[in-house]
């Protein structure tokens, strides 16, 4: 809200900022393999999500050495590419150059630390821990830890300032995107203080003041990325939502997570959802044929506005740069896609969409 100069307006804007909060939405995107990509390409997609008025792209940081998803790979090695706290850090260096141009186009990045897909896939962690060891014992979560400050304390290489103080670029950190989602729900729910012990460890690098968020990244659907520790975990600030099936995008189901995320304080952020190419069950979409185009418009359409309705901001997976070849799990929407401008329309209409939460101060 806009403070005028007179006194009467200023009583006004307290009394109002007390009872309503009437923040708007947005919305934004994810790529994974976002550092990566050459300048043009950066350009290219930074352009296209600018024109959707979309606030914030989510990258991680696991090396890439091929074309993922039809977009060419400069390859960058993963930041511990072959030994436990021994970093290589082209991947940060890349990304220090994303977040200037991202900046330039009114995006903000959230940067998801790790992945469980690269713990699964045989990562430094991986290959010496597994997926269980990893998050029960003490000495990977020493290492994780250590990490994780390396990540927040890397220097920018122009700015010349930890990324920990780079709230000018930096909209959100997360530990690892959807952390020990192989292990399923019960293991979640059973091991959802490591979620927070790594917050913990977010928080106390960047500080209380730091004005860049902690988020959770997610899980594999709406009731399993909630957890009550998660809620009242005081180092995170954000609940991510991932999902994929329908019945996880209803406004009415959506509200009561609002709710709940309302009374511990916490702030949600529907970090992944996507709207399946194929005319399979949305949420199980690696293959099939093609959902007829205006079908596939429809439902980005509707479960767009179904989020908005509900005041939670929502993070696209995923826009493309180049022409979707319509590969694995296939969410995807390239620039010159017929959906395009369908997704494009959704994301101007989250920016008039009133949000349960205020994320004003954390956007361009
Ligand atoms: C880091 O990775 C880059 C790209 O593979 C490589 O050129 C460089 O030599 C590596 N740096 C170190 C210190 O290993
Ligand atoms: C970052 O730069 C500052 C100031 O030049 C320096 O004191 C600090 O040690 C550097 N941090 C790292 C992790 O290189
Ligand atoms: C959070 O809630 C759980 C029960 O849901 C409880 O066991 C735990 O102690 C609580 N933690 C804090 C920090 O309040
Ligand atoms: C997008 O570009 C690809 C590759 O140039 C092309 O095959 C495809 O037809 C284009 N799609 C649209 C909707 O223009």
């Amino acid at each position: 809200m806009k403070l005028t100069g007179s006194l009467s307006a200023l009583a006004l804007a307290a009394f109002s900022l007390k009872t309503v909060s009437a923040a708007n939405s947005f919305a934004g995107s994810n790529l994974y393999y976002a550092a990566g990509l050459d300048s043009a390409t950066r350009g290219t997609l930074l352009d296209g999500l600018q024109s959707a008025g979309m606030k914030v792209l989510r990258v991680w940081l696991d090396g890439q050495s091929t074309t993922q998803k039809g977009t060419n790979i400069d390859p960058f090695p993963d930041l511990e590419p072959n030994v436990i706290g021994t970093y290589n850090d082209t991947v940060l260096e890349r990304l220090d150059d994303f977040m200037i141009d991202a900046q330039a186009h009114g995006i903000k990045l959230l940067i998801s630390m790790h992945s469980f897909n690269a713990l699964q896939a045989g990562d430094v962690y991986g290959k010496q821990y597994g997926t269980g060891y990893f998050y029960e014992q003490t000495q990977p979560q020493q290492q994780f830890d250590a990490r994780l400050t390396h990540v927040l304390n890397h220097n920018h290489t122009t700015l010349g300032k930890p990324w920990s103080q780079l709230s000018d670029y930096i909209f959100a950190f997360e530990a690892e995107n959807e952390a020990m989602i192989g292990q399923g729900q019960t293991y979640i729910q059973d091991h959802q203080q490591w979620q927070c012990d790594r917050a913990s460890t977010i928080k106390g690098v960047l500080g209380s003041n730091s004005n860049i968020l902690v988020v959770t990244g997610g899980e594999s659907w709406m009731a399993e990325s909630v957890q009550p520790n998660f809620l009242n975990c005081s180092s995170l600030d954000v609940i991510s939502i991932h999902s994929y099936g329908t019945g996880d995008f209803a406004t009415s189901s959506i509200q009561t997570y609002v709710q709940q995320a309302q009374s511990a304080g916490k702030k949600l952020l529907f970090e992944e959802w996507g709207a399946c190419y194929f005319s399979t069950s949305n949420n199980n979409c690696p293959t099939g044929s093609a959902l007829d185009a205006d079908t596939r418009n429809s439902n980005i359409k509707t479960w767009a506005s179904q989020i908005d309705a509900a005041g939670v901001p929502w993070l696209y997976w995923q826009v493309l740069p180049n022409a979707d070849p319509h590969q694995d799990q296939d969410f995807e929407v390239g620039l010159n896609d017929s959906s395009w401008s369908t997704l494009q329309a959704a994301a101007q209409a989250a920016l008039q969409a009133t949000a349960a939460f205020d994320y004003s101060s954390y956007l361009l």
